[in-house]
C-alpha cells in the first residue's frame, strides 16, 4: 500500500519536481524561502542559518513561518508535496540534557531512550520533523571538539546508546505526530581525522571501517532509523559523500538501509575543494550517482541535475530511486497526511525529571579519598572558574535550550546548604579575598571547566591538560593543607597528570545539560550515589593521545593493553583513568562467575544460540547503588589481530546495600563474531576470555570455546 502511494505520486511527478524533493535549503530570508517552496525547487528546509549551526548563539528560532511555508508547499507548489523540516536536536530542546558523551557516562539506555522520547515531543511541537542526531561517530581523540557529541570510544556502547536515541526520538509509532525522525551521523569515519582537528584527513583500513566504525551505523539500521547523514572526510582517498561504495553498497546494499541519505551541510559542493570534482556540476554528478539522496544546502543538485539527466550522465531512474526513499521517510513519519505543527501533549514536569535523573547519572566519580560525602553543616567555599557559570553547563549544539533555567554551582550549593555554610568566588587565583574566606574552612569545592566555545564544530584543541593557571590555584589551595573537591565541568576528557594528585576528590561533571549544578550538589552532599562510568580513556596528557581501551594485542608484549607493549619513555603506558571506570559512594563485589557450558559450536552459534555467563554482585558497602556491570571479551586467537578486550554487554542495575544480585550477559553470533579479512562478518572457532566487572580492566574471568 505505501508502496503503491509513493509509486502513484512518483508517476505524477515532473523530472524538475522530483529533483526539487532532493534539495534541502537552510532558513533564510522569507520571502526568499517562499519563493523556492512555491517553485516547487524544496524538499526540505533545515531550521539552522550558518553550517555550524552548534556554534552559534542562541537565537530565537522563528517557528511561526513553518505552517506558512508548509501550506505553500501544499497548495501552491506543482507536485503539492509537503517539506520535512529538520533541525538539530542534538541532546535536547527547551530541556538540554547531559551533551552525548556525558550521557554515555550513564550506561543507562532506558534513561536515555525515555529522555529523548521526552524531547522529541518538545521538538515536534514546535514543528520540527527531523532530527540530526545521533551522531555515531566512535571517537578516540578528546582533541576533537566534536566528541562531545558521540558516545565515546567504544563501538558496542555507541551502538547501544544510539540505537536508545533513535527509538526514543522514533517512538513507538513513527506517524505519531510526537514522533521525529532520526538521522545517523556521520557516516562514516569522521571522528578518525587525523590529530583531531575537524575535517581532515581520515586513514582507516576497512577492516577497522568495519569492525570500529561500521558497528553502531549497523545497529542504527536494526533499529530503523530513518535517515543518514554522511561524513565530510575522505576514506582511502574517497569522500564518502562521492562513495557509492560505502553510501550505496555497504548502507543500502548489504546493512538493508530503507530511509534516505542526507549530505551535511555543503558537502556534495566541498567534492570542488577536495578537489575530486572539477566544479559544482561533477559534484553533483558524482554524488547522486553514489546515490547520496538529499543535498544539504548547497544548492548543487538544484542546480546541475536537470541538465546531468538530459546529457545522460545521471539516469531519471536513480533519480526516482533517490525520491523514492524521499518521500517513503515523509509517509513514513505521517507527514503526507498530516504536514502543519500539531501540539503535542509535552510533559515538561517529566522532560525536567528525565533530564535531572540523566545528570545525576552521568556525573562520575573519578577520585574519592574518604572526603565525599560532605555534610550540609560543614562550612566550605567554592572557587574557579566555573562557580558562577551557567551557558556551558548546557554544553554547544544547544539551540533552542533556555539558560534561564540553569542554576550555577554556587547557587545550586547556596540553595541547599545556606550563605552561612558556602563560600563564593570565582577567581582562577589565589587572591588576598579568597585566602581570607579559605582560612575558614576545612574543604574546598574547585569548579573549574572549559567553555562549551572550545567544544564542538570545528573546535578542536592541541592540548587538553587544565590551563596552568587552574593547575597553580589548585596546588595552592592544597598547599594550605584543604582538602580539595574538583568539579570537573568539560565536554571532553581532560588530562589531569599534574593536578590531579593535589585533588583530594575528584567529580567530573561535563557540560551535563540543564541540571548539571543540581547534580554536583546532590552528588557532593550525598543525596545521590553517583554511579557515572567513563565513556571514553582519560589521558595522563595530550601526547598519550590516542589512548583506548580496545587495542590489539602487540607482538612483543602480547597480553597487555592500553599499548603497554608500546610504551613512551617519559610517561605511564596506562591512562589516568581507564574506559568503564567511576566511583561509588558504595562498594560492590563480584564473585562466582560461571557459564553454563564450556563450547558451542560455529554451526550452534549461527543458528541463535548463545553463551549464558552469570555473575553475582554484592553491595558490601553502607550505601545503595547502581552499578554498571560490564562484559568484554578477549579472543584468544584469530585470522585476524582483535582487541585485547572488547566491551559486549553491559547491565545497570539498583542494589540496596548489604543485598546482592545475579547478572547474566548472554554472547552469541554478533559478539563473537568480526569482519574478517574479505570483509565478511564470521565466527572463528577458537577461545575467548569472558571478563566481567567494574570497568575495561575487570579481573574475573571465565573461557569459553568455539569448536
Ligand atoms: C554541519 C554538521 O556537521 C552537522 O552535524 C549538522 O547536522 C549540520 N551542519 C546541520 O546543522
Amino acid at each position: 500500500m505505501v508502496h503503491d502511494k509513493i509509486s502513484g505520486l512518483l508517476d505524477r511527478m515532473s523530472l524538475e519536481d522530483k529533483i526539487g524533493q532532493l534539495n534541502q535549503i537552510c532558513f533564510k530570508d522569507a520571502e526568499q524561502m517562499r519563493y523556492e517552496v512555491r517553485k516547487g525547487r524544496v524538499g526540505s528546509i533545515v531550521l539552522a542559518g550558518t553550517a555550524t549551526a552548534g556554534n552559534d548563539e542562541q537565537k530565537k528560532m522563528n517557528f511561526d513561518l513553518l505552517n506558512e511555508l508548509q501550506e505553500i508547499a501544499l497548495k501552491e507548489s506543482p507536485a503539492g508535496i509537503p517539506l520535512i523540516f529538520g533541525r538539530d536536536v542534538i541532546h535536547g530542546h527547551h530541556t538540554v540534557l547531559p551533551i552525548p558523551l556525558a550521557l554515555a557516562a550513564s550506561f543507562n539506555t532506558e534513561l536515555t531512550k525515555a529522555a529523548y522520547r521526552a524531547i522529541a515531543k518538545e521538538a515536534a511541537s514546535d514543528g520540527v520533523h527531523w532530527t540530526f542526531a545521533p551522531m555515531l561517530d566512535v571517537s578516540r581523540d578528546p582533541r576533537w571538539g566534536r566528541c562531545i557529541e558521540g558516545f565515546g570510544e567504544d563501538p558496542y556502547l555507541t551502538a547501544k546508546m544510539g540505537e536508545a536515541v533513535i527509538r526514543g526520538f522514533q517512538g513507538e509509532n513513527s506517524r505519531k505526530a510526537d514522533s521525529i525522525a532520526a538521522c545517523a551521523k556521520h557516516y562514516i569515519g569522521y571522528a578518525a581525522v587525523e590529530g583531531g582537528r575537524d575535517y581532515g584527513k581520515a586513514e582507516i583500513s576497512e577492516y577497522t571501517l568495519r569492525n570500529n566504525y561500521l558497528l553502531p551505523f549497523k545497529a542504527a539500521v536494526n533499529a530503523e532509523v530513518a535517515t543518514v547523514m554522511n561524513s565530510f572526510n575522505e576514506v582511502s582517498g574517497q569522500p564518502v559523500a562521492a562513495s557509492r561504495y560505502i553510501l550505496h553498497d555497504v548502507l543500502k546494499d548489504e546493512l538493508g538501509f530503507d530511509g534516505f541519505i542526507i549530505s551535511d551541510w555543503g558537502a556534495v559542493a566541498q567534492l570542488v575543494n577536495q578537489r575530486v570534482a572539477k566544479d559544482r556540476k561533477e559534484a553533483a554528478m558524482l554524488c547522486a550517482n553514489a546515490e547520496l539522496d538529499m543535498d544539504m544546502a548547497d544548492g548543487c543538485y538544484i542546480e546541475n541535475l536537470y541538465k546531468l539527466v538530459e546529457e545522460g550522465t545521471v539516469l531519471e531512474t536513480t533519480i526516482d530511486k533517490m525520491v523514492y526513499r524521499v518521500l517513503y521517510i515523509k509517509e513514513k513519519f505521517g507527514i503526507l497526511d498530516n504536514p502543519y505543527i500539531c501540539k503535542c501533549d509535552i510533559d515538561y514536569e517529566s522532560s525536567l525529571k528525565l533530564s535531572k535523573e540523566c545528570a545525576d547519572e552521568s556525573v562520575v566519580l573519578l577520585k574519592n579519598n574518604d572526603i565525599l560525602p560532605i555534610d550540609k553543616s560543614e562550612k566550605i567555599a567554592i572557587v574557579g572558574n566555573f562557580t558562577h557559570e551557567k551557558r556551558s553547563l548546557l554544553g554547544s549544539w544547544t539551540l533552542d535550550g533556555d539558560v534561564g533555567m540553569v542554576k550555577s554551582i554556587a547557587e545550586a550549593f547556596v540553595d541547599y546548604a545556606g550563605s552561612n555554610n558556602v563560600v563564593l568566588s570565582q577567581s582562577e587565583y589565589l587572591t588576598d579575598e579568597i585566602l581570607f574566606h579559605l582560612h575558614k574552612v576545612d574543604t574546598v569545592v574547585i569548579a573549574i571547566g572549559e567553555s562549551h566555545r572550545v567544544t564542538g564544530e570545528n573546535n578542536c584543541l592541541s592540548k587538553i591538560e587544565l590551563p596552568e593557571a587552574q593547575v597553580e590555584l589548585i596546588k595552592q589551595i592544597k598547599a594550605l593543607g584543604k582538602k580539595v573537591v574538583a568539579v570537573l565541568c568539560f565536554g571532553r576528557p581532560a588530562a589531569l597528570e599534574e593536578a590531579e594528585p593535589y585533588m583530594d576528590a575528584v567529580l567530573y561533571a561535563w557540560h551535563s545539560g540543564t541540571f548539571t549544578a543540581l547534580s554536583v550538589k546532590d552528588i557532593v552532599y550525598g543525596l545521590i550515589n553517583p554511579s557515572g562510568k567513563l565513556p571514553m580513556t582519560m589521558p595522563r596528557n595530550t601526547g598519550q593521545i590516542p589512548i583506548y581501551y580496545n587495542y590489539p594485542a602487540m607482538p612483543r608484549n602480547g597480553m597487555s593493553y592500553y599499548g603497554t607493549g608500546s610504551n613512551y619513555l617519559d610517561c605511564m603506558s596506562t591512562p589516568m583513568y581507564p574506559f568503564g571506570y567511576g566511583l561509588s559512594y558504595t562498594e560492590f563485589e563480584y564473585s562466582d562467575i560461571n557459564c553454563e557450558k564450556d563450547d558451542i559450536s560455529v554451526d550452534e552459534l549461527r543458528r541463535g544460540e548463545k553463551f549464558r555467563i552469570s555473575i553475582m554482585i554484592k553491595n558490601i558497602g553502607k550505601y545503595s547503588g547502581k552499578e554498571t556491570v560490564q562484559c568484554y571479551i578477549s579472543d584468544l586467537y584469530a585470522s585476524m589481530t582483535r582487541p585485547l578486550r572488547e566491551l559486549k554487554g553491559f547491565k545497570k542495575i539498583f542494589i540496596e546495600s548489604g543485598k546482592k544480585e545475579k547478572v547474566i550477559f548472554e554472547l552469541g553470533f554478533e559478539e563473537l563474531g568480526f569482519y574478517n579479512a574479505n570483509t565478511e562478518f564470521n565466527i572463528e572457532p577458537g577461545e575467548f576470555d569472558v571478563y566481567i566487572g567494574k570497568d575495561c580492566t575487570a579481573k574475573s574471568s571465565v573461557r569459553i570455546t568455539v569448536v
